[in-house]
């Protein structure tokens, strides 16, 4: 049972990242045909596939959800900032390989791309071009028909469509095992951060897809640890993302 589980979940992460068909890139970034070095690290963005993260930040997924299950942390898993729903359905996938009815999968988006910088209110976000890019706009109904085919859409499934600010303030999660933020910009991540954080169980994961290499990302969650005074250790999963496991309330 423990190997087909194993087997399971390396395939959906190869499939969900569009290592196992070698899909090649969108344009967008410059690469044009598949290398295997960038989808490791999430480097690009797949022309088909479900998920620009990247095998190891999959597997860096994958590693916390079993931690919350195996160690028992209360709470729902969540991600802010979703694409295609490809990490939302690598958390659905690993609920459902270990048979767990009774934690849900929150999925929040605007699914039509990132909001144009407020630079008065977010001056790190001056400048920001992500709103540009019509290739993150990934419409709600694609996202559910992702679910679909593979298996996945059910119950345990709960979508926050509309801007952060709008969505997470009433979202009703409950507690939370794992937030894992990548909404790219500071304010997207503040976001998140402020209307999330406290709803995160002791024990439970916070992750930052994007830690390293978008200033204004890391800018939104070094002044929250500051203002929160937050010590846990950040951990680097792969030169780009970072975790944290809160200890403290
Ligand atoms: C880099 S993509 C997410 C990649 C995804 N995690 C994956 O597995 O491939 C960023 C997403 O964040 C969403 N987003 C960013 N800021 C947002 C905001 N403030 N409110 C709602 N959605 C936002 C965009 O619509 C986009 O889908």
């Amino acid at each position: 049972m423990r190997r087909i589980r194993d087997r399971y979940l390396q395939l959906m992460r190869d499939c969900l990242t569009g290592s196992i068909y070698e899909d090649p890139p969108l344009k967008v970034l410059g690469t044009e045909s598949f290398d295997p070095t960038l989808r490791e690290y999430g480097w690009d963005w797949p022309s088909i596939a479900h998920s620009m993260i990247g095998r190891k930040r999959m597997d860096n997924l994958r590693l916390l959800t079993e931690r919350v299950l195996f160690d028992h942390v209360p709470g729902d898993l969540i991600e802010t900032g979703v694409w295609r729903g490809g990490a939302c359905i690598y958390m659905r996938a690993i609920l459902e390989a270990y048979g767990i009815k009774n934690r849900r999968v929150w999925v929040a988006d605007s699914f039509e791309g990132l909001p144009p910088p407020d630079a008065e209110n977010y001056p790190a976000d001056t400048g920001d071009v992500f709103h540009t890019y019509r290739e993150l706009a990934v419409p709600l109904e694609v996202v559910q028909h992702n679910f679909k085919r593979y298996f996945l859409l059910d119950e345990h499934v709960m979508f926050l469509k509309g801007w952060f600010r709008d969505t997470l303030p009433s979202s009703q999660t409950g507690p939370l095992a794992i937030l894992r933020m990548d909404g790219d910009m500071y304010e997207s991540t503040i976001d998140a951060l402020n209307n999330l954080y406290d709803r995160v169980s002791l024990g439970g994961y916070i992750i930052v897809d994007d830690y390293r290499v978008v200033e204004g990302c890391r800018h939104a969650v070094d002044d929250f640890r500051t203002r929160r005074g937050i010590h846990d250790a950040i951990v680097e999963i792969d030169g780009v993302g970072i975790y944290w496991q809160k200890t403290a309330s």
